[in-house]
């Protein structure tokens, strides 16, 4: 096991790549089960969460190529194994092998998924929209069993406007017979980019990117060839480490509509950002201002860059408020923060941040992928060496890291942990 090992203090300027988007990617690849014949998708991310999901294709009897960039699946000899167990526990993602799987085979087994403790994670509007297919769902010992004679074509409004369910449901529509209406889907552009792959594969999907997703269902669905949308969350994390630490940075390979509001927030604050086709330039302000922020469903400010804004914020003049309505309980992070100097308390679902304070190296631990990716921010705008443990957390979601971290000037290494750490880590 290792632990990133952060020097704080370089000034980062010049130009970062971004990859391909993790939660697209964690939805392109079971989307693959629904085709007959090839699937390729190019420019993943090349992470664990990929790594794992082709892992579970493979058990699912696929054939699948990545190259760390481009997957190339044949799923035709796939069959509906039961996987209660195992990988798909890893990730919380492996629940959209249940709409897939559901979609093609019209049955499966899955054990409830992992992926990032952020508080109660739900998928009962997921079950809601598989049974409103016709599907009979049950929770036998901690797996979901779905079985349906056949899927027939339904209206389902969305008690909550989930990223999840809208994916898992039009995955498991898109073969059923007749008409599926997603009312109160959500609009996040992953959305748009797993409708696109599905149209490509021969489905017909109208209203992707709206809050009401119509879906045609069709008898098969064949193989084709995909590009995924850049990661707007890891453009997004960039440009905060840019803001914090940077002297001018311009990530490349973005959609900069899909940051508007972080956009909007930073330069609230004061940040110099210009923004071309696929590129986006930021230059933070010698002093940077204080700001509130709200999390809200795409396109409002997005959760998952909620922590690493925390980051930034503490160096910040004036008191921030982050307010999360998505994950209230979103706020692991605060305390590693805190043991950096970090004056900031958690009041219900909000944060409160006084700044500006000089944050100082420490050991600290991720909790889960985007409380890493506030504590790789701060140990960049922090005095000293920062040491981040949980690093599986971080590698789930960000490709390259270090890679990418150096390439703008960060000191920034990887480092096995000592028998020390490894035996805290046992006990604690
Ligand atoms: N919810 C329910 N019932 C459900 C589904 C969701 O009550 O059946 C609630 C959730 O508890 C949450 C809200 O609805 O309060 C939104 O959850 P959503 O279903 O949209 O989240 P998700 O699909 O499980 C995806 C991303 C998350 C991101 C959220 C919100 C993937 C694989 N994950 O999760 O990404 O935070 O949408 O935008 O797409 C991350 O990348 O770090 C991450 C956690």
């Amino acid at each position: 096991m290792e632990k990133l090992m952060i020097a704080g203090g370089y000034p980062l300027k010049g130009t970062v790549r971004i990859s391909g988007a993790k939660n697209s990617a964690v939805a392109l690849i079971p989307a693959t089960i629904l085709a007959d014949s090839p699937v390729i998708i190019e420019g993943l991310p090349n992470i664990s969460d990929v790594q794992i999901l082709k892992g579970l294709l493979e058990e699912l009897g696929g054939t699948v190529h990545f190259d760390g960039n481009d997957m190339n699946v044949d799923p035709s000899s796939m069959i509906s194994m039961p996987m209660p167990n195992g990988k798909v526990k890893k990730l919380r993602a492996s629940y959209y092998l249940m709409g897939a799987m559901l979609g093609r085979f019209k049955k499966a087994v899955i054990g409830l998924p992992g992926g990032c403790h952020l508080g109660p994670r739900p998928i009962d509007q997921h079950i809601k929209g598989f049974e409103a297919l016709g599907a009979s769902v049950t929770n036998e010992q901690g797996a979901i069993y779905l079985r349906a004679d056949e899927l027939i074509g339904a209206r389902i409004y969305l008690d909550v406007v989930s990223v999840g369910a809208t994916i898992n449901i039009m995955l498991a529509a898109v073969k059923a017979k007749g008409r599926t209406i997603i009312e109160n889907a959500a609009k996040e552009p992953e959305i748009i980019d797993v409708a696109t792959l599905l149209t490509n594969m021969g489905a017909k999907i109208k209203g992707a990117g709206t809050d009401v997703i119509r879906i045609d269902g069709v008898e098969n669905l064949h193989g084709c060839q995909h590009t995924i949308i850049p990661d707007r969350i890891e453009a997004g994390t960039y440009m905060l480490l840019g803001a914090a630490a940077g002297e001018g940075i311009t990530i490349d390979n973005v959609i900069p509509q899909h940051l508007e509001s972080l956009i909007a927030k930073l330069r609230e604050m004061g940040a110099h950002i210009e923004d071309g086709d696929d590129q986006i330039y930021i230059k933070p302000a010698d002093k940077m201002k204080s700001v509130d922020i709200k999390t809200l469903v795409y396109p409002g400010f997005p959760t998952d860059l909620q922590q690493p804004f925390t980051s930034l914020l503490t160096s910040a003049v004036g008191t921030s408020m982050v307010t999360d309505t998505i994950y209230g309980a979103r706020f692991k992070h605060i305390d590693e923060l805190r043991r950096m100097n970090a004056n900031i308390k958690v009041e219900g679902r909000s944060a409160i941040i006084n700044g500006p304070v000089k944050l100082q190296g420490a050991k600290v631990k991720a909790s889960d992928l985007r409380a890493g990716a506030a504590l790789v921010i701060a140990g960049l705008m922090a005095e000293g060496i920062t040491e981040v443990t949980g690093l599986e957390h971080i590698d789930r979601g960000y490709s390259h890291l270090v890679e990418k971290l150096n390439g703008l000037g960060a000191t920034v290494w990887r480092e096995n942990l000592t028998k020390e750490e490894l035996e805290q880590m046992k006990n604690a």
